[in-house]
């Protein structure tokens, strides 16, 4: 492992321990970004993705209020070499934080997601009321360049207050999917990024 991943991973162990989140620049440099952006899966545009929803019992319109993403899931057997670097270098932060904080996490699901301009995800939590499996939210974005006058945030609910963290192009936000309240801020631009989360137990069969 690198020095740079190893100290990466430390400061994610770290701000999970101390506050339940971590903000961390370059997990993915330029050139894996842009590797990522070229993958057949990403240059075919939201039209191969489907619409991302929240429960089977929910209408279309009531959908729609609450988020606006497009998603496509991963699937780690036949993913491009772009996207695998992403899963082996989230396999090596799951052991990690097994090691370092004595937990017993076991695989991540992922999925690629585009928020069109104008896309929203209302204030939630990740952890599903009917099932804790998932432990840790991790969202890696994929866009270059982008200006605070664009929106898009990520807003995370903390105790007291809010944080706003942009959807810089190799940023890993990580936190816990049980406490931490987060929603996304329409943006101006479209916004990709890889949206995931540990469990902690393997996909049924
Ligand atoms: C989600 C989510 C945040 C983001 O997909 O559940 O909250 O910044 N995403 O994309
Ligand atoms: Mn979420």
């Amino acid at each position: 492992m690198t020095t740079t991943l190893e100290t990466q991973l430390a400061q994610i162990a770290d701000g999970l321990a101390d506050k339940g989140f971590a903000i961390i620049d370059h997990f993915l440099s330029v050139k894996e970004v842009e590797n990522i952006l070229l993958t057949d899966e990403f240059k075919g545009g939201k039209l191969h993705f489907k619409k991302a929803g929240i429960g089977k019992q929910l209408d279309k319109q009531i959908n729609e209020s609450i988020r606006g993403d497009y998603i496509q899931w991963i699937d780690p057997a036949i993913a491009p070499n772009g996207i695998q670097l992403y899963l082996h270098r989230i396999n090596q932060l799951i052991r990690f934080l097994n090691q370092e904080l004595f937990l017993s996490l076991k695989e991540a699901e992922v999925h690629l997601t585009i928020y069109p301009i104008g896309a929203f995800y209302k204030r939630h939590l990740d952890q599903f009321k009917l099932s804790d499996h998932r432990k840790l939210s991790i969202i890696c974005y994929l866009n270059f360049d982008w200006q605070k006058d664009e929106g898009g945030q990520l807003r995370l609910h903390l105790p007291g207050n809010f944080l706003d963290v942009l959807p810089m192009a190799g940023r890993l936000v990580c936190f816990r999917s049980d406490q931490v309240e987060h929603e996304v801020l329409p943006g101006t631009r479209e916004r990709l990024s890889l949206t995931g989360w540990i469990v902690d137990r393997s996909a049924p069969i």
